[in-house]
């Protein structure tokens, strides 16, 4: 195996850099890969920055130019159900792009010429890294939805769940790297740790919490992963 692991920010990836052992550091694209050992697995970390198309990007160049042959999306998300707290962690078994719509000509949501809305995760991935996970704190899992938007809306996020009755957490870049892939055919996983219930406080929470707990999750899960 070699590992793709994406951020989208720094905080949320905090530590791992700095765990590599024998890191190399590539610059392409605006952005900087960092490969090296973690834990006994090789591995290539990279963030993304913000928003579908840079997660995209960063998941196509992973694999394409530095040939990672997995890839875990891990960082934070707002909450898209009562039952899912700030702390606690969903581990995507499916993803969907929330604000995709090319009705009437396909149905909402569907990705044309792939016959999916729904991305699903690649179970082993998923299984291990929800493992590592539970280690840490509650853990769920199932449907995560990504858009170009901070959902900070009480009435945004009323209309997501509306939609999709199952959501447990939004966030702006898991399901374009599933897609991509999916297109590419490389297993993958998405782990996110609420950050914020997606409401009319979510800027706020969301500030509070990247700057705390969201780095030390998301090293400690990753590390389980990487030792399991
Ligand atoms: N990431 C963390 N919180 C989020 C929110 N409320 N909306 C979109 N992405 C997020």
């Amino acid at each position: 195996m070699r590992l793709g692991i994406i951020s989208a920010l720094a905080e949320e990836q905090q530590g791992l850099i700095e765990a590599l052992e024998s890191p190399s550091k590539h610059f392409h694209g605006m952005r900087e890969y960092t490969s090296g050992k973690l834990w006994e697995i090789d591995a290539v970390c990279v963030l993304s920055r913000i928003g579908k198309v840079a997660a995209a990007m960063t998941a196509a160049i992973l694999v394409e130019k530095f040939e990672v042959t997995h890839i875990i999306f891990t960082g934070v998300a707002g909450s898209g159900d009562k039952n899912v707290n700030v702390g606690d962690i969903v581990v995507a078994e499916s993803l969907i792009q929330h604000d995709f719509d090319a009705s009437p000509l396909f149905p909402r949501f569907e990705i044309p010429l792939t016959s999916l809305s729904r991305f699903a995760t690649d179970v082993a991935l998923t299984e291990r890294l929800a493992g590592a996970a539970g280690q840490i704190t509650r853990v769920h899992r199932g449907l995560i939805a990504s858009g170009d938007q901070f959902i900070g809306k009480l009435t945004q996020i009323q209309a997501l769940k509306a939609d999709l009755p199952d959501l447990l957490a939004v966030e702006m870049e898991g399901a374009a790297v599933a897609q991509v892939c999916f297109e590419l055919g490389i297993p993958f996983a998405v782990i996110r740790t609420i950050s914020d219930n997606a409401n009319d406080d979510a800027a706020v929470d969301f500030m509070h919490f990247i700057k705390g707990v969201a780095s030390r999750y998301a090293f400690d899960v990753i590390q389980n992963f990487c030792k399991a």
